[in-house]
Protein backbone atom coordinates (compact mmCIF):
# COMPACT_ATOMS: atom_id res chain seq x y z
CA UNK A 1 0.00 0.00 0.00
CA UNK A 2 1.56 3.30 -1.30
CA UNK A 3 0.43 6.50 0.46
CA UNK A 4 1.11 10.44 -1.33
CA UNK A 5 2.05 13.16 1.35
CA UNK A 6 1.47 16.53 -0.16
CA UNK A 7 2.62 19.91 1.63
CA UNK A 8 5.08 16.85 2.27
CA UNK A 9 8.18 19.45 3.51
CA UNK A 10 5.56 21.65 5.60
CA UNK A 11 5.01 21.88 9.02
CA UNK A 12 2.66 19.51 9.18
CA UNK A 13 3.60 17.55 5.94
CA UNK A 14 6.80 16.41 7.06
CA UNK A 15 5.80 14.67 10.46
CA UNK A 16 3.06 13.24 8.16
CA UNK A 17 6.19 11.66 6.50
CA UNK A 18 8.09 10.97 10.09
CA UNK A 19 4.87 9.30 11.17
CA UNK A 20 4.18 7.06 8.61
CA UNK A 21 7.94 6.07 7.44
CA UNK A 22 8.11 5.38 11.63
CA UNK A 23 5.14 2.82 11.59
CA UNK A 24 6.92 1.57 8.50
CA UNK A 25 4.39 2.72 5.59
CA UNK A 26 5.33 2.52 1.74
CA UNK A 27 5.58 6.40 1.57
CA UNK A 28 5.86 8.92 -1.43
CA UNK A 29 6.50 12.79 -1.13
CA UNK A 30 5.44 15.53 -3.26
CA UNK A 31 7.54 18.69 -3.64
CA UNK A 32 8.11 21.10 -6.24
CA UNK A 33 11.85 21.15 -4.83
CA UNK A 34 13.15 17.86 -4.99
CA UNK A 35 17.04 18.67 -4.77
CA UNK A 36 16.00 21.24 -1.81
CA UNK A 37 13.86 18.77 -0.04
CA UNK A 38 15.01 16.15 2.94
CA UNK A 39 12.99 13.56 3.70
CA UNK A 40 13.89 10.20 5.82
CA UNK A 41 15.68 7.08 3.90
CA UNK A 42 13.74 4.82 1.82
CA UNK A 43 10.51 8.10 1.22
CA UNK A 44 10.35 8.33 -2.41
CA UNK A 45 10.52 11.40 -3.88
CA UNK A 46 8.55 12.99 -6.40
CA UNK A 47 8.10 16.03 -7.92
CA UNK A 48 4.81 17.77 -8.86
CA UNK A 49 2.97 21.47 -8.56
CA UNK A 50 -0.39 21.01 -7.41
CA UNK A 51 -1.04 24.21 -8.97
CA UNK A 52 -0.17 22.49 -12.40
CA UNK A 53 -2.96 19.51 -12.18
CA UNK A 54 -2.11 18.08 -15.10
CA UNK A 55 1.55 17.77 -14.32
CA UNK A 56 0.70 15.78 -11.56
CA UNK A 57 -0.51 12.05 -12.94
CA UNK A 58 2.78 10.61 -12.45
CA UNK A 59 2.99 11.61 -8.92
CA UNK A 60 -0.73 9.62 -8.32
CA UNK A 61 -0.09 7.04 -9.82
CA UNK A 62 0.17 3.60 -8.20
CA UNK A 63 -1.11 5.35 -4.94
CA UNK A 64 -3.62 3.83 -2.30
CA UNK A 65 -3.99 6.36 -0.11
CA UNK A 66 -3.29 10.28 0.66
CA UNK A 67 -2.58 13.23 2.44
CA UNK A 68 -4.30 16.33 1.19
CA UNK A 69 -2.91 19.13 1.93
CA UNK A 70 -5.19 22.00 1.75
CA UNK A 71 -4.78 23.48 -1.64
CA UNK A 72 -7.66 26.20 -2.37
CA UNK A 73 -5.51 29.06 -0.11
CA UNK A 74 -2.13 28.25 1.42
CA UNK A 75 -0.51 29.82 4.07
CA UNK A 76 -0.15 33.16 4.43
CA UNK A 77 3.32 33.67 5.01
CA UNK A 78 4.98 37.00 6.07
CA UNK A 79 5.38 37.33 2.30
CA UNK A 80 1.95 36.91 1.40
CA UNK A 81 -0.70 34.11 0.21
CA UNK A 82 0.66 31.19 -1.91
CA UNK A 83 -1.03 30.73 -5.50
CA UNK A 84 -4.75 29.63 -5.28
CA UNK A 85 -4.90 26.24 -6.53
CA UNK A 86 -8.28 24.57 -8.41
CA UNK A 87 -9.26 22.26 -5.94
CA UNK A 88 -11.35 20.30 -7.90
CA UNK A 89 -8.64 19.75 -10.50
CA UNK A 90 -6.12 18.03 -8.22
CA UNK A 91 -9.08 15.77 -6.39
CA UNK A 92 -9.85 15.03 -10.22
CA UNK A 93 -6.27 13.52 -10.39
CA UNK A 94 -6.30 11.31 -7.07
CA UNK A 95 -9.57 9.65 -8.65
CA UNK A 96 -8.29 9.05 -11.48
CA UNK A 97 -5.94 7.35 -10.41
CA UNK A 98 -8.28 5.13 -8.17
CA UNK A 99 -6.93 6.89 -4.56
CA UNK A 100 -9.03 4.27 -2.35
CA UNK A 101 -8.43 6.71 1.12
CA UNK A 102 -8.26 10.24 1.14
CA UNK A 103 -7.05 12.23 4.52
CA UNK A 104 -7.60 15.54 4.00
CA UNK A 105 -5.80 18.52 6.44
CA UNK A 106 -8.40 21.63 6.15
CA UNK A 107 -9.87 23.71 8.91
CA UNK A 108 -12.96 24.76 10.89
CA UNK A 109 -13.35 27.73 8.93
CA UNK A 110 -12.30 27.18 5.44
CA UNK A 111 -11.43 24.46 2.81
CA UNK A 112 -15.37 23.36 2.95
CA UNK A 113 -14.93 23.12 -0.81
CA UNK A 114 -11.91 20.76 -1.09
CA UNK A 115 -13.77 18.82 1.61
CA UNK A 116 -16.90 18.34 -0.45
CA UNK A 117 -15.13 17.30 -3.46
CA UNK A 118 -13.18 14.56 -1.60
CA UNK A 119 -16.21 13.47 -0.05
CA UNK A 120 -17.91 13.16 -4.00
CA UNK A 121 -14.86 11.20 -5.28
CA UNK A 122 -16.26 7.94 -3.52
CA UNK A 123 -12.88 7.32 -1.52
CA UNK A 124 -12.77 6.79 2.15
CA UNK A 125 -12.43 10.05 3.78
CA UNK A 126 -11.24 12.12 6.98
CA UNK A 127 -10.85 15.55 8.01
CA UNK A 128 -8.53 16.78 9.90
CA UNK A 129 -9.20 20.11 10.90
CA UNK A 130 -6.45 21.81 13.09
CA UNK A 131 -7.47 25.57 14.64
CA UNK A 132 -4.04 27.52 14.83
CA UNK A 133 -0.91 26.44 14.83
CA UNK A 134 2.17 26.88 17.41
CA UNK A 135 4.37 27.37 14.07
CA UNK A 136 2.32 30.81 14.01
CA UNK A 137 4.65 32.21 16.73
CA UNK A 138 7.77 31.60 14.20
CA UNK A 139 6.57 34.06 12.02
CA UNK A 140 5.31 36.26 14.77
CA UNK A 141 8.00 35.86 17.08
CA UNK A 142 10.96 33.93 16.44
CA UNK A 143 12.85 37.17 14.54
CA UNK A 144 12.60 38.92 18.02
CA UNK A 145 13.63 36.25 19.92
CA UNK A 146 16.41 35.64 17.86
CA UNK A 147 17.36 39.09 18.24
CA UNK A 148 17.22 40.51 21.41
CA UNK A 149 15.62 37.62 23.58
CA UNK A 150 12.03 39.91 23.57
CA UNK A 151 8.26 39.08 22.40
CA UNK A 152 6.73 42.72 21.21
CA UNK A 153 2.88 41.77 20.68
CA UNK A 154 -0.31 43.62 20.44
CA UNK A 155 -3.32 41.82 22.73
CA UNK A 156 -1.54 40.17 25.29
CA UNK A 157 -4.26 38.46 26.35
CA UNK A 158 -5.77 36.83 23.88
CA UNK A 159 -6.50 33.48 24.29
CA UNK A 160 -5.91 30.41 22.15
CA UNK A 161 -5.61 26.79 22.14
CA UNK A 162 -2.42 26.52 20.40
CA UNK A 163 -1.68 23.32 18.35
CA UNK A 164 1.60 21.26 17.70
CA UNK A 165 2.36 20.00 13.95
CA UNK A 166 3.25 16.73 15.16
CA UNK A 167 -0.22 16.09 17.07
CA UNK A 168 -1.82 17.51 13.76
CA UNK A 169 0.23 15.01 11.81
CA UNK A 170 -0.20 12.11 14.55
CA UNK A 171 -3.96 12.42 13.77
CA UNK A 172 -3.69 12.06 10.27
CA UNK A 173 -1.13 9.36 9.86
CA UNK A 174 -3.79 7.09 12.83
CA UNK A 175 -6.59 8.23 9.81
CA UNK A 176 -4.04 7.09 6.92
CA UNK A 177 -3.50 3.86 8.96
CA UNK A 178 -5.63 2.59 10.68
CA UNK A 179 -9.46 2.04 10.13
CA UNK A 180 -12.66 3.27 12.17
CA UNK A 181 -11.94 6.91 10.98
CA UNK A 182 -13.85 7.19 7.52
CA UNK A 183 -16.32 9.72 7.14
CA UNK A 184 -15.25 12.02 9.96
CA UNK A 185 -14.49 15.54 10.41
CA UNK A 186 -11.99 15.96 13.66
CA UNK A 187 -11.24 19.30 15.49
CA UNK A 188 -7.98 19.42 16.70
CA UNK A 189 -6.36 21.94 19.21
CA UNK A 190 -3.71 21.91 21.52
CA UNK A 191 -4.11 20.71 25.22
CA UNK A 192 -4.07 24.09 26.87
CA UNK A 193 -5.83 27.65 26.49
CA UNK A 194 -3.19 29.94 26.49
CA UNK A 195 -2.55 34.00 26.54
CA UNK A 196 0.20 35.38 24.36
CA UNK A 197 1.84 36.49 27.17
CA UNK A 198 1.34 32.71 28.65
CA UNK A 199 2.58 31.25 25.23
CA UNK A 200 5.40 33.28 25.49
CA UNK A 201 6.37 32.36 29.02
CA UNK A 202 5.94 29.12 27.87
CA UNK A 203 8.48 29.68 24.71
CA UNK A 204 10.77 30.79 27.36
CA UNK A 205 10.32 27.53 29.65
CA UNK A 206 11.13 25.66 26.42
CA UNK A 207 14.00 27.02 24.96
CA UNK A 208 15.42 27.76 28.40
CA UNK A 209 16.07 31.30 28.45
CA UNK A 210 14.08 34.47 30.18
CA UNK A 211 12.51 36.26 27.55
CA UNK A 212 11.07 40.00 27.57
CA UNK A 213 7.78 40.32 26.75
CA UNK A 214 6.83 44.29 25.65
CA UNK A 215 3.22 45.16 25.04
CA UNK A 216 2.59 47.03 21.95
CA UNK A 217 -0.49 49.36 20.54
CA UNK A 218 -1.83 47.81 17.90
CA UNK A 219 -0.80 50.84 16.21
CA UNK A 220 2.91 50.08 16.56
CA UNK A 221 2.57 46.27 16.14
CA UNK A 222 1.22 46.89 12.54
CA UNK A 223 4.01 49.08 11.96
CA UNK A 224 6.51 46.70 13.35
CA UNK A 225 5.18 44.55 11.04
CA UNK A 226 5.32 46.85 7.86
CA UNK A 227 9.26 47.48 8.66
CA UNK A 228 9.32 43.57 8.18
CA UNK A 229 7.44 43.65 5.41
CA UNK A 230 4.80 41.60 6.11
CA UNK A 231 1.78 42.15 4.01
CA UNK A 232 -0.57 44.45 4.84
CA UNK A 233 -3.91 41.85 4.47
CA UNK A 234 -1.77 39.54 6.22
CA UNK A 235 -1.23 41.60 9.28
CA UNK A 236 -4.98 42.38 9.35
CA UNK A 237 -5.93 38.80 8.79
CA UNK A 238 -3.42 36.88 10.79
CA UNK A 239 -1.76 39.43 13.76
CA UNK A 240 -3.43 42.39 14.89
CA UNK A 241 -7.09 42.12 13.68
CA UNK A 242 -7.08 38.36 14.39
CA UNK A 243 -5.96 38.24 18.12
CA UNK A 244 -8.10 41.33 18.73
CA UNK A 245 -11.03 39.12 18.34
CA UNK A 246 -9.47 36.43 20.69
CA UNK A 247 -9.16 38.71 23.80
CA UNK A 248 -12.17 37.69 26.49
CA UNK A 249 -12.73 34.26 24.90
CA UNK A 250 -12.26 30.93 26.43
CA UNK A 251 -11.56 28.59 24.02
CA UNK A 252 -11.70 24.69 25.23
CA UNK A 253 -9.44 23.01 24.22
CA UNK A 254 -10.07 19.58 22.23
CA UNK A 255 -9.86 15.85 23.10
CA UNK A 256 -9.12 14.84 19.63
CA UNK A 257 -5.26 14.16 19.78
CA UNK A 258 -5.51 11.63 22.78
CA UNK A 259 -8.83 10.13 21.72
CA UNK A 260 -7.49 9.24 18.41
CA UNK A 261 -3.22 8.63 18.83
CA UNK A 262 -3.70 7.87 22.23
CA UNK A 263 -1.28 10.37 23.98
CA UNK A 264 -2.09 13.43 25.00
CA UNK A 265 -1.35 16.66 23.23
CA UNK A 266 1.74 18.01 23.21
CA UNK A 267 2.36 21.33 25.70
CA UNK A 268 3.32 24.64 23.92
CA UNK A 269 6.79 24.12 26.50
CA UNK A 270 7.20 20.70 24.56
CA UNK A 271 6.91 22.61 21.36
CA UNK A 272 9.29 25.79 21.74
CA UNK A 273 12.18 23.05 23.22
CA UNK A 274 11.33 21.23 19.67
CA UNK A 275 11.87 24.63 17.97
CA UNK A 276 15.63 25.74 20.06
CA UNK A 277 17.57 25.93 17.04
CA UNK A 278 14.77 27.72 15.54
CA UNK A 279 14.89 30.71 18.26
CA UNK A 280 18.62 30.50 19.32
CA UNK A 281 20.42 33.54 19.08
N1 LIG B 1 -1.37 28.25 10.51
C1 LIG B 1 -2.53 27.92 11.06
O1 LIG B 1 -2.83 28.32 12.20
C2 LIG B 1 -3.49 27.03 10.28
C3 LIG B 1 -4.65 26.54 10.90
C4 LIG B 1 -5.49 25.69 10.17
C5 LIG B 1 -5.19 25.36 8.85
N2 LIG B 1 -4.05 25.88 8.30
C6 LIG B 1 -3.73 25.56 6.92
O2 LIG B 1 -2.56 24.75 6.90
C7 LIG B 1 -1.82 25.02 5.73
C8 LIG B 1 -0.37 25.27 6.09
O3 LIG B 1 0.21 24.07 6.52
P1 LIG B 1 1.77 24.00 6.88
O4 LIG B 1 2.06 25.07 7.89
O5 LIG B 1 2.07 22.60 7.22
O6 LIG B 1 2.43 24.38 5.50
P2 LIG B 1 3.76 25.17 5.23
O7 LIG B 1 4.76 24.89 6.32
O8 LIG B 1 3.41 26.58 4.92
O9 LIG B 1 4.30 24.47 3.91
C9 LIG B 1 3.72 24.69 2.66
C10 LIG B 1 3.74 23.37 1.91
O10 LIG B 1 2.98 23.53 0.75
C11 LIG B 1 3.70 23.00 -0.33
N3 LIG B 1 3.27 23.75 -1.50
C12 LIG B 1 3.08 25.09 -1.59
N4 LIG B 1 2.68 25.41 -2.83
C13 LIG B 1 2.64 24.25 -3.53
C14 LIG B 1 2.31 23.95 -4.86
N5 LIG B 1 1.95 24.89 -5.73
N6 LIG B 1 2.39 22.65 -5.25
C15 LIG B 1 2.79 21.69 -4.38
N7 LIG B 1 3.09 21.92 -3.09
C16 LIG B 1 3.02 23.20 -2.68
C17 LIG B 1 5.15 23.20 0.03
O11 LIG B 1 5.90 22.24 -0.64
P3 LIG B 1 7.25 22.53 -1.49
O12 LIG B 1 7.70 23.93 -1.19
O13 LIG B 1 8.21 21.47 -1.00
O14 LIG B 1 6.83 22.31 -2.89
C18 LIG B 1 5.13 22.93 1.53
O15 LIG B 1 5.28 21.56 1.79
C19 LIG B 1 -2.50 26.24 5.06
O16 LIG B 1 -3.26 25.85 3.96
C20 LIG B 1 -3.36 26.81 6.13
O17 LIG B 1 -4.51 27.47 5.62
C21 LIG B 1 -3.19 26.68 8.98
Amino acid sequence: MKILVTGATGNVGRHVVRGLVERGADVRALTRHVTAARFPAGVDVVEGDLSAPESLAAAFAGIDRLFLFPLAYLRPTPRGFDDVVDTQAVVAVAQAAGVERIVTMTSDDGFRELELAVEATGSEWTHVRPGEFMANRLDMWAHTIRTDDTVRTAHPEARGVPVHEADIADVAVTALLDDGHSGVAYHVTGPEALTLREQAAAIATGVGRPLRFVELTPAEATAQMREQGILEEVIETEFVGGLAAQVGTFPTPAATVEQVTGHPGRTMVHWAADHRADFAR
